[in-house]
């Protein structure tokens, strides 16, 4: 059995590569390497936990040592690198955080893996999963292709952007087989709920204000999460060596029409007057260095290698809403204790 190394496989993105490999896979014995921070979280693969071809490892990938030790007892064949600190909000309070896991955690997994995989170059894969906000911010036209010039703007996307450089200059430098891609904003199932959609759905379920940042005027490309999976499992498997590809749904939004829509959705769910959940919608202080727009150009990843997004947004919506408001247990427990605090922090002491 080929073994396969994911890891931050117990996050909102990382759960559903491990479920996709696990079940897709019977032939690669998939191990997830996670720290269980306050974004990892088991029960997000209690449906697969009992797989043969499925281990748990808990883990942190700045602990260099561990990581050595673990490339050093499996031969993993692959490494799917999602395991980052990935709210921009928190990387703006504590920056440190960002670089450790994201920067020196990347640096880690790419010491180990060249170190056990020296003369196997060919034969092993390092992919590297990161984010379309590595690009910065676009006025109101243009689109970002792989050979965008970076430019990013917050803590996380600096640290994200500084973790790609080292990928690449370890495919440059010492020969190894990495890829990259490049994603625009997740959404769907298992998705923490300090990020926009899951936050709105649990505040207009609880009739709590939803906080817009500033006017709502910016603009994001939502991606339903399972074809985010879907094109990392094409990438990992067909990708010539050191190339990069941009992944995004071709479907932008305002962030107030899309939490208008939201409303709309949540009202016919929840029988609720027509128009009442948007009267929970609250104007409140825009973050800092807010970027206006993303919008990615994925069609080098649709000509090469036949990838498209499976589902409308308004579909993707309403699949993501039944999910929340029928798991209800698991929303419950992970906004329960630390979260609190943070939210608190984030939005009613300031
Ligand atoms: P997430 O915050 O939901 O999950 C991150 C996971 O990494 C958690 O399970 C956490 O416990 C684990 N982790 C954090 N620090 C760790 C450490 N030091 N050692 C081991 N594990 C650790 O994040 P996500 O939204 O699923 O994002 C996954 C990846 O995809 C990230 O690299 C992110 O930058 C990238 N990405 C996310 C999006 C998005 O819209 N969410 C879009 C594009 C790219
Ligand atoms: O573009 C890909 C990125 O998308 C990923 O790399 C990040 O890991 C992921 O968190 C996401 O970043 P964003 O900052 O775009 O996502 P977030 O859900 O935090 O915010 C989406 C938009 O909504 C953004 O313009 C900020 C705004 N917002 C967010 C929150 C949490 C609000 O208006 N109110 C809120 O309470």
């Amino acid at each position: 059995m080929e073994k396969i190394l994911i890891t931050g496989g117990a996050g909102f993105i990382g759960s559903h590569v491990v479920r996709l490999f696990v079940t897709k896979y019977p032939n690669y014995h998939i191990f997830n390497l996670d720290k269980l921070t306050y974004a990892g979280n088991l029960a997000n693969l209690k449906d697969i936990e009992d797989k043969s071809n499925y281990t748990f490892v808990k883990g942190d990938i700045v602990d260099a040592a561990f990581i050595s030790d673990l490339f050093a007892k499996h031969d993993f064949i692959k490494v799917i690198h999602l395991a980052a600190e990935s709210h921009v909000d928190r990387s703006i309070s504590n920056p440190l955080e960002f670089v450790m896991t994201n920067v020196i955690g990347t640096v880690n997994l790419l010491n180990a893996a060249k170190t056990a995989w020296k003369n196997h170059y060919a034969s092993h894969r390092f992919y590297h999963v990161s984010t379309d906000e590595v690009y910065g911010t676009l006025g109101e036209t243009g689109m970002f292709t792989e050979t965008t010039a970076y430019d990013p703007h917050s803590p996380y996307s600096a640290s994200k952007a500084s973790s790609d450089h080292f990928v690449r200059a370890y495919h440059d430098t010492y020969g190894l087989d990495v890829v990259i891609s490049n994603c625009s904003n997740n959404y769907g199932s298992y998705h923490f709920p300090e990020k926009l959609i899951p936050l709105s759905i649990y505040n207009i379920k609880n009739n709590k204000s939803i906080p817009v940042y500033g006017k709502g005027e910016n603009i994001r490309d939502w991606l339903f999460v399972e074809d985010h999976a879907r094109a990392i499992d094409l990438i990992l498997h067909q990708a010539k060596t050191g190339t990069t590809y941009n992944i995004g749904g071709h479907n932008e939004w305002t962030n107030i029409d899309l939490i208008r829509l939201l409303c709309n959705i949540m009202d016919r769910k929840l029988n609720r007057e027509s128009g009442a959940s948007a009267k929970l919608i609250t104007f409140v202080k825009d973050r800092a260095g807010h970027d206006l727009r993303y919008a990615i150009d994925s069609s080098k990843l649709q000509k090469e290698l036949g990838w498209t997004p499976s589902l409308q947004f308004e579909e993707g919506l309403e699949r993501t809403v039944d999910w929340y408001l029928t798991n209800e247990e698991w929303l419950n427990n992970v906004t329960s204790g630390s979260y609190k605090t943070y939210y608190e922090e984030q939005y009613v002491k300031r």
